[in-house]
């Protein structure tokens, strides 16, 4: 007897051995089973696991499964909802005749049941079962531990892409399914200012969900906020302690969990989640939901933050379009006098230049450039002396060396702007030549910055559509007669031919309606 003691202890040794090397639950429950037939000697036995508040069967020995009718399925289950779960021990419970059932527990947590049927019960016995299951019970907690440890981790990280959770919400609500199942989540931020809450993210799985803001007095989530707690709901049919209680009866939910929602130790909101079925949380997962929330709380209050300042920046920089705008439009008016004193000059030169780059292809940040640079070109004739600047006869050759640093001056006054930089490139190259013979580099070809080969073709029909004090202007046909002869010398090839496609329906349009207009307007708001 001695001898057969010190064999069950070594086999005892080596099952606990097993175990704590073991992260499979269903291995676990061979183990368990194996090592009760060897020591105990049991006949038959059946090991189940709970799985969404079922026992599935995960191993058996000798026979057929043991909850083989409905009636031992509810035996069982009324035997389980008794089950002692304040400690670690549990305890064989005779279900009938030498049939045994034992549940798999740790305190607060019911894992599974043992049946098993031992031909010559004894307290002894018993005790070893129990030691048994208590053992396995303890690798059983540690896999589910490890499970949940990570499944939050898959949960936490949906938010570690970036700030922007209106894109990773849903799949951290998909995540979150992996918990509990639910059938509504929210997550409320409170906002005492407006004096209710706001609804950051909401999902319903049969609602559509349309509100962004609900009232915060007496709601679930100021009670969360307030007292730093979970709280859960557990049948709102038989009771609704809160404002929206009612609602979500209405809207068919049973149960309503909501935990608070931490940050730095600081609560800011609640996760809040609602089941269609009665009782739907228990303990485990009312815990890794307070887990969650903790985790997720800081990514939730860092978007916030990334929201709100880039809501100021947008209205910052409403701000500064407008300041921009004034000054760009005074600047209009200011050039147009200084320099052939036509009115809409500026603003026909920008749409005309425009017309050509979008024939071009060109779009966004780079049309915008062209269009500052158009409208910005001759800024440098505010340094040229009114003396030769407005002179009515021709300029001598010492008058046209002044006249030609004009977009010099005008780079230098740029280049101490930051904002208006993006008009460099035409400003300082708008009278070069395409084939080398223009000022002030001599740059040739594609030397010439794309913008200010454009500008000048927009420049010279504007100028042969005008009428000036000592010529009348030419017809567009006339015009554009120059502009194709000019081709390939003065002009870019590419950029004649982009003016070309220009119906003459638009340039047409342009002519009349910049006649005297001054403004400005730019695809980034601009004007
Ligand atoms: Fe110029």
């Amino acid at each position: 007897m001695f001898k057969h003691n010190l064999l069950n202890l070594d086999a005892l040794k080596e099952f606990v051995c097993f175990l704590h090397g073991s992260w499979d639950k269903e291995v676990v429950m061979i183990e368990l089973l194996r090592i009760l037939k060897d020591i105990l000697g049991c006949s038959r036995a059946s090991a189940y696991l709970l799985d969404d508040g079922e026992f599935k069967l995960k191993a058996k020995i000798g026979g057929p499964d043991l909850l083989n009718s409905p009636q031992a399925i509810r035996q069982c289950q009324a035997l389980a909802a008794n089950f002692n779960l304040d400690d670690d021990i549990g305890v064989p419970v005779l279900l009938n005749g030498d049939l045994y059932i034992i549940p798999l527990k740790s305190p607060g947590e019911l894992y599974g049941v043992v049946l098993y049927e031992v031909p010559k019960p004894s307290q002894a016995l018993n005790d070893m079962v129990s030691i048994i299951a208590t053992q396995a019970s303890a690798a059983l907690k540690n896999n589910w531990l490890a499970d949940e440890k990570k499944m939050i981790n898959e949960i936490i990280s949906t938010f570690n892409s970036g700030p922007d959770l209106q894109v990773y919400y849903p799949r951290f609500a998909q995540k979150l399914k992996q918990i509990a199942p639910f059938d509504r989540l929210t997550i409320t931020i409170p906002e005492p200012f407006y004096a209710d809450s706001l609804i950051v993210y909401a999902e319903d799985s049969k609602n559509p969900f349309s509100v962004t803001r609900a009232p915060y007095e007496n709601s679930a989530p100021s009670w969360v906020i307030s007292t730093c707690q979970p709280i859960v709901e557990n049948d709102l049919s038989e009771n609704r302690n809160f404002l929206e209680d009612e609602l979500l009866l209405n809207s068919g939910i049973r149960c309503a969990l909501r935990v608070p929602l931490m940050s730095r130790g600081q609560v800011i909101g609640s996760l809040n989640i609602g089941s269609e079925t009665p009782n739907a949380y228990s303990q485990r997962e009312i815990t890794l939901f307070i887990e969650v929330a903790d985790r997720i709380g800081p990514a939730v209050e860092n978007a916030l933050v990334y929201e709100a300042i880039n809501e100021k920046l947008g209205r910052a920089l409403g701000q500064l379009d407008e300041t921009f705008s004034a000054v760009l439009n005074a600047l209009t008016v200011l050039l147009d006098k200084r320099d052939t004193g036509t009115k809409g000059h500026s603003l026909r030169v920008v749409r005309y230049a425009v017309a050509i780059a979008e024939n071009l292809g060109v779009e966004g940040r780079e049309l915008d450039d062209i269009r500052l640079g158009s409208l910005l070109h001759d800024i440098g004739k505010i340094g040229i002396p009114d003396s030769i600047l407005f002179k009515p006869d021709k300029l001598t050759d010492e008058e046209w060396v002044i006249m030609k640093t004009h977009p010099k001056l005008g780079a230098d006054i740029i280049s101490k702007l930051g904002i208006l930089s993006p008009a460099l490139p035409i400003v300082l190259h708008h009278h070069e030549w395409f084939d080398g013979y223009g000022y002030p580099d001599g740059l040739a070809g594609g030397e010439i910055p794309l913008g200010a080969r454009v500008f000048t073709i927009a420049d010279a029909f504007d100028a042969m559509t005008s009428n000036r004090p000592y010529r009348k202007a030419k017809s567009i046909d006339e015009a554009v007669t120059e502009l194709v002869r000019g081709r390939g010398s003065q002009f870019c090839p590419v950029c004649i031919d982009a003016f070309m496609r220009i119906s003459l329906k638009e340039l047409t349009s342009i002519y009349e309606e910049c006649q005297f207009e001054v403004g400005f307007k730019s695809s980034c708001g601009i004007e």
